[in-house]
């Protein structure tokens, strides 16, 4: 079986040429979103801004954003330097006819008529989490929370979509690519290196972290199928792998795709579900929502999949907390051809950086936009927003393919984990780190007990 394989690449994120690191001075200090947000008040929702022979678009206009992902998408492709080892030339990251041949076949795994299916996967997955946070609030270890749901997040996407048990180690493989995607990091490493030495920053070496990511496709290949599950986003794959008509969808292609779902379905998920949790740790009153919810509709048996589709408020919660934290802060593109954008001249080549973040935070499109609000995503409420100003899942014909599937698992999740377990959050106020995605800046400590059945 031919393994995928790539050069470690332990400097690319934290090249001078990655977008990601361009904007690294940009982003420091402690609130790297209200530098954003300063500067789109200042500046406007276009700013040019020169870096070392790039020009950036910064853009945080909903107009624009529907200009590059919607009306002129076709000018506009995906800019994925410096994250290559961690997605390949996969799904995500190409453009054009390749792009529609690659996705089309994988498609109906995400049609709703398959969560059905996959709600016992997703229940198993959240027993196991739950036997775990037993033993965490039993010995009252300090939880960091982004790496349970992380983990959380890439067995509901192993057992679900790919039909297999995690054959790896999950706390190993998210600490990998956490060393892989912080960006300073690979500017402290590089720099080390240009002044004559080589200190050791970070406790594992990017490299290292590429090559352990790149070992997990082919465990999970190589596992067997739990069920005999005929339509699974596994057999959708490989079955395209089979067709003669496809050459391009080869065993390559199959690894490349299986890296972006173990990342984008499991990093994105993982984020929201955690950033819920913190939510519901500081407001008594949503955490008491979210209980009394599930409560009302199935009591105290297990919820079925027509039960998770009427938990409206914990919904509610969940796309909140999306606008707050949007795990996919900004999209990227590369301008294909020359351009005008509100009399901008915009010229092939040129980066544009969509910043969906500030348009969530911006008092242009939400009123009290610091306050977190649930009822925002009322019926009546959501047909009164300007269209685009609320992008977590991306526009067009780009965005997420899994955003369906991922409130399943939130919604599903987090009312059957916060009615067995109490979360504390224990950590100092909450700082943003702005790389790849939107993180907690040293991540999400919780206590959590058990809550005592009565
Ligand atoms: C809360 C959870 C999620 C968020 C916030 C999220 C966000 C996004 C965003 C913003 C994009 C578009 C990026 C762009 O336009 O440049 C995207 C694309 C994508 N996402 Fe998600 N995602 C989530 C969950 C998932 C899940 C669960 C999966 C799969 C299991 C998934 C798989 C993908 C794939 C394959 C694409 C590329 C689609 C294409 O290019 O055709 N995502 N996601």
């Amino acid at each position: 079986m031919a393994v995928a394989t790539a050069e470690p690449q332990s400097h690319e994120l934290g090249e001078e040429q990655s977008i990601w690191f361009k904007l690294t001075p940009l982003l420091k200090g402690s609130n790297p979103m209200q530098v954003v947000m300063h500067m789109c008040e200042k500046y406007g929702g276009v700013i040019p801004i020169n870096l070392k022979g790039q020009k950036l678009w910064f853009m945080s206009d909903v107009e624009h954003f529907r200009h590059v992902l919607v009306t002129n998408a076709d000018n506009y492709t995906k800019y994925f330097d410096g994250i290559r080892p961690i997605f390949g030339k996969s799904m995500i990251t190409v453009d054009g006819a390749l792009w529609q041949n690659i996705r089309t076949p994988q498609q109906p795994a995400f049609h709703p008529k398959t969560f059905e299916e996959y709600f016992p996967f997703l229940q198993e997955a959240i027993k196991t989490k739950c036997e775990r946070f037993s033993e965490l609030a039993k010995s009252g270890e300090t939880v960091e929370m982004v790496e349970e749901t992380w983990t959380l997040a890439a067995d509901m996407v192993c057992r679900a979509l790919f039909d297999r048990k995690m054959p790896f180690n999950p706390h190993f493989v998210f600490k990998a690519v956490k060393t892989y995607t912080d960006v300073s990091s690979h500017k402290s490493i590089r720099l080390g290196r240009q002044s004559g030495e080589l200190k050791d920053i970070t406790n594992v070496d990017p490299a290292k972290a590429v090559e352990t990511w790149l070992s997990v496709p082919e465990m999970v290949l190589s596992g067997d199928n739990l069920t005999d599950r005929e339509q699974t986003l596994m057999s959708l794959i490989l079955k395209a792998e089979e067709n003669e008509d496809f050459p391009e969808f080869d065993r390559d292609q199959v690894i490349d795709e299986m890296k972006q779902y173990l990342w984008a379905g499991t990093e994105t998920t993982a984020l929201t579900l955690a950033w819920s949790f913190y939510i519901a740790s500081q407001h008594e009153d949503i955490r008491e929502n979210i209980l009394k919810e599930a409560e009302e509709i199935y009591g105290d048996r297990e919820p079925t999949y027509e039960d998770i589709q009427k938990l409206t408020y914990t919904k509610n919660v969940v796309q909140e907390t999306l606008r707050m934290f949007p795990p996919i802060w900004a999209l990227i593109r590369v301008a294909e051809k020359d351009d005008v954008i509100e009399g901008h001249e915009i010229k092939a080549g040129d980066k544009m950086v969509m910043c969906t973040y500030a348009a969530h935070h911006s008092s242009k499109y939400w009123t009290d936009p610091e306050k977190f609000d649930p009822t925002r995503f009322s019926p009546d409420r959501m047909k009164r927003r300007a269209k685009y100003s609320y992008l977590p899942f991306g526009a067009g014909k780009r965005s997420c393919i899994g955003g369906q599937f991922s409130f399943v698992e939130i919604c599903l999740a987090l009312p059957t984990l916060l009615k067995r377990f109490e979360p504390e959050y224990i950590g100092d106020p909450v700082q943003l780190n702005a790389t790849v995605t939107l993180t907690p800046k040293g991540g999400l400590p919780f206590r959590i007990t058990e809550r005592k059945t009565s």
